[in-house]
This record gives C-alpha cells, sequence and structure tokens, in this order.
C-alpha cells in the first residue's frame, strides 16, 4: 500500500537522513540503486524538485541518463539498513545485481521502483542536468574531491521533477 504525503513534511527527517545515507534509484537496462549523501529537496520554475549528484564513474549514471527518471528512497526513522547501505554504497551495479538485496514496488508513475525497506519515496523525472565545471569550485574542494584519479571524475546535477511522494506501507 502507497500512503500519499506531502514530501514537504518530511523535510527535515529526509535532509538529516542524507548523511548516513538514502538511496537513488534507476531502471534503465536494469534496477540499480546506490547510496547518496548529498541532495536537497527544494523548488525551482514552479516545481517542486529533489536534486542529486552522481558521480561520473557510478553504474546510476548512465542508467539515469537513459531513462531520465529517477527515485529517492528514504528510511522511516533515519536510520539506514547497515547491510543494504553497504552492498549500495560500495558495490557497483556493473558488477552485481542490487535488486537481488531488496524488495522492490512498483513505481507509481516514473517506472523506477521504490524499495520496501526504506519507504519514504520520491519519484522524479529529470528536468535538468548539469556536469560540473571544475574550475567554478573552490580549489581546496577540487583538491578533496577531484584530484589525481578522480581528476575527471566529477559530478552531475540531475534536478528532478517530484511526480509523486509516498510511503510504502505493510499491505
Ligand atoms: C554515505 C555514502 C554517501 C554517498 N554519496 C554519494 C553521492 O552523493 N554521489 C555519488 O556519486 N556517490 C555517492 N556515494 C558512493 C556510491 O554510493 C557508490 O560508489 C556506489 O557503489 C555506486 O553504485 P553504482 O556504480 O551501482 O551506481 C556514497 C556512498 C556512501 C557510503
Amino acid at each position: 500500500m502507497k500512503e500519499k504525503i506531502n514530501v514537504f513534511d518530511y523535510a527535515e527527517l529526509i535532509s538529516k537522513s542524507l548523511r548516513p545515507g538514502i538511496l537513488l534509484n534507476s531502471n534503465g537496462d536494469k534496477f540499480n540503486s546506490m547510496v547518496i549523501g548529498w541532495g536537497h529537496l527544494g523548488v525551482i520554475w514552479g516545481m517542486d524538485t529533489f536534486c542529486v549528484y552522481v558521480r561520473r564513474s557510478r553504474y546510476t549514471k548512465s542508467q539515469i541518463d537513459k531513462t531520465g527518471a529517477f527515485t529517492v528512497s528514504v528510511p522511516l526513522y533515519g536510520r539506514p539498513d547497515e547491510n543494504i547501505n553497504m552492498i549500495c554504497g560500495t558495490k557497483s551495479g556493473k558488477d552485481i545485481n542490487k535488486a537481488d538485496y531488496l524488495t522492490l514496488v512498483d513505481a507509481e508513475k516514473n517506472n523506477v521502483p521504490g524499495i520496501r525497506e526504506y519507504p519514504i519515496t520520491i519519484e522524479c523525472q529529470v528536468i535538468y542536468s548539469q556536469d560540473q565545471i571544475l574550475e567554478n569550485i573552490p580549489q581546496d574542494i577540487r583538491e578533496r574531491y577531484y584530484a589525481n584519479e578522480d581528476a575527471d571524475n566529477f559530478h552531475t546535477l540531475y534536478i528532478g521533477k517530484i511526480v509523486s511522494a509516498y510511503i510504502i506501507k505493510e499491505d
């Protein structure tokens, strides 16, 4: 069962859940999910949106680029499942099938499933994306995040228009 929500009623919980990690789901060649710690809920061009930042090397990037859609999944009490976070935050969909470790729930609108274990679900359609321009980033941050083997591994910002938001509940 899906209980519709006004996602802004959960803004504090969602924001506080970012540091421990929430999930960013995609569904291109197959379903995939990765942990994200960067993101924000907001409004642009009169639309409710969720922004995510995905490094170029992630399997997730290729999948969002293919479909223009993603779903964000947040644990209800802000505490991620350690096993799920370990798998989705360290393994790549290039190498494993992460759907084997999750209970997927069909999407309502964007064809990217939610996850029963992380019930707060935000379905998004990409309305804007932009690769970071490294020279616009302060030098100390550039050195910390985009040096050596990551010199070309910048993040892409995806602004997702929220097309549906709900909590997955037991039937
Ligand atoms: C707490 C935490 C936060 C993370 N935040 C991000 C993020 O915001 N953006 C990103 O590109 N990678 C982030 N990562 C790394 C990805 O989750 C990780 O590289 C993942 O294995 C990529 O999966 P994929 O190749 O299947 O897309 C984070 C990892 C952890 C553990």
